[in-house]
Order: structure tokens, then sequence, then C-alpha cells
């Protein structure tokens, strides 16, 4: 007997929400081939440290580990950053959403904006590899193709200061350029967040009434506790289950895939959903 049509409890909730925000982790690029952090077949299990000069995982993206030694990112990031457009079923879900208030993401692919998120509506908690500073005169550049190398500023210093009497040694040391490292504009450990980050919240707080949490496991504050800065329902999608940061609970749990929770009415909905907590 074919099973019973299951209907989708999370789609007529998002549907009856006037203002829906959503915050984002990298669970939702993993059903596309980009592998999240800290599952077990995510990045941090994966990343071969000596590779990439690295003592721990978390050291690829340490602000303080990069400048001291910024070669393994540039390497790790030749090896590892393809820069893919297509998002996945849940990325491209969420541009037809009428009622979507604002994203704010951890992740920095892109993939919201390049699925059709107008870019107003998203904010990229942790940066974004769009931009580039050089972390010596602060210029910033469209981010340079990786090429594994270390990229060096080229903004010209200023004039070469050459005298009769400037020795050689003087004139060699100078240098043309200013030759600062240019680093992604993207958050690591020991960054504080982008200013627009807290700009954002404070004029979105009273402004929704559902936040969905998709596809993070909320380890990294401050993005972790953001949840708690606005009204509304709270919702978690997510594979595994994440308590909730903080004082307060979930409103409903779904225990599945990102682009699970996508889908329409039908049996696929309770194949693949562990469990669906419909809390108060
Ligand atoms: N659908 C739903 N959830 C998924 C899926 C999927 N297809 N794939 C994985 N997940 C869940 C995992 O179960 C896990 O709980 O997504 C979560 C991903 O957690 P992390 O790997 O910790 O990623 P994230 O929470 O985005 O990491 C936050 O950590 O290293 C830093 O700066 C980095 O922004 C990143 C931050």
């Amino acid at each position: 007997m074919a099973s019973a049509e299951v209907s989708n409890p999370y789609l007529p909730l998002l549907r009856s929400s006037s203002s829906a925000i959503f915050l984002l982790g990298a669970g939702i690029s993993t059903s596309i081939g980009i592998p999240d952090f800290r599952s077990k077949d995510g990045l941090y299990a994966s990343l071969k440290l000596e590779e990439y000069g690295l003592n721990a995982p978390e050291d690829l993206f340490d602000y303080e580990h990069f400048c001291a030694s910024p070669a393994g990112f540039f390497k790790w990031s030749l090896d590892s950053l393809t820069l893919q457009t297509t998002g996945s079923k849940f990325h491209r879900f969420l541009s037809t959403l009428k009622n979507l208030h604002r994203i704010y993401t951890q992740n920095i692919d892109g993939l919201e904006s390049s699925s059709g998120v107008p870019d107003s509506k998203i904010v990229h908690c942790h940066g974004s590899l769009q931009n580039s500073t050089c972390q010596t005169c602060n210029h910033k550049y469209p981010t340079p193709s990786f090429t594994g190398k270390v990229p060096l500023c080229p903004v010209p210093t200023s004039p070469l200061v050459v005298g009769p009497r400037t020795s050689s040694r003087v004139k060699k040391k100078q240098k043309l350029t200013c030759e600062g490292i240019l680093k992604p504009d993207i958050t690591f450990f020991g960054e504080p967040l982008q200013s627009v980050v807290s700009k954002t919240i404070g004029k979105d707080r009273l402004k929704s009434d559902l936040i969905t949490v998709v596809g993070t496991s909320l380890k990294v504050e401050p993005f972790s506790k953001i949840v708690n800065c606005f009204e509304g329902k709270k919702v978690l999608v997510n594979r595994d289950y994440v308590g909730f940061p903080g004082e307060g609970r979930w409103d409903c749990v779904f225990l599945c895939d990102s682009d699970e929770v996508v889908e329409e009415e039908g049996t696929t909905w309770r194949e693949v959903v562990k469990g669906v907590f419909l809390g108060r």
C-alpha cells in the first residue's frame, strides 16, 4: 500500500509569516558538494594540517595564524575554494520567497546572492570572498584569483627617496610598492564582525515573526547568539539536533536536510525527516 501522503508542516508555517528571517550555516551548501566544517565528512575532519602549515583545523581561519604565516591559507584557497555559482535547491527556494525579510549567513560562498536573493536582503556575517583588503595600507581590491601564492598590495609607495648620498643598500631596500598582504574580507577568528551586522540586527529586531535557523551547529559566537535578538517563532532546520542558544527554546525543530524542508507535500517528507518537534 502506498504510504499515506504526509504534508510538510514547515511550509505552511513559513507561508503564514509576513516577515521571515533566516540564519544560515554551511549545512545549506553540502548538497552541492561544499563540505561544512564540523560534520564527520566536513572540512575540519579532512584538512591535511601539515600540507597547509596548520597546528589545528581552526588555524586556517585564525587571524593571528594568518598574519604570521599566510601561505597556508592561500595554498588551501587555490586547492579548495572553487567559486561555485550554482546554489542548492534551498538557496533557490530562498530567492522565491515574497515574505523574506532578511538572511543572516555565515557562509562566504556567495551562493545566496548568485541564486537570486537581492543583496539588500543578505547580511554576510562572516564577510565574503568578493573583495580583499591590504593588511598594511588598507587599500581594498576585488579579490585576485587564487594562485597559491600570497597576493601582495600593488599600491605604489611614496616616491623613492633618492639623493646624491643615498647608499645603494638603502635604494635597494626601498620598495616600489606597498607589498602588504591582500587578505580576503572574510572574518577570521580573532576579528570583530563587520559593523553592518549589528546595525542590521538593530533595524530588524522587531521586524520578524519567524526566524528559521538552517544548516548550522551554532558553535561560533557571536553569530550563534543572534537568534535571541529577534521577535517571532524560532525554528531549527538541521541534519543534527542543536540546542537552543541561551535562554528560551525552539518553537519547532525539523531534523532533516535543508533541501528536504522545502519539499512540497508528499511522502518524501516523511521518509527524510528524522523528527518533527512542534513546540508551543
Ligand atoms: N541540511 C541541513 N543541515 C545540514 C546539512 C544539510 N544538507 N548538511 C550539514 N548540516 C548540518 C550539520 O549537521 C551541522 O550541524 O549543518 C551544520 C553545519 O555545522 P558546521 O559545520 O559547524 O558549520 P557552521 O555552523 O556554518 O560553522 C560556523 O564556523 O569555522 C567557522 O567561520 C566558519 O562560518 C563558519 C562557522
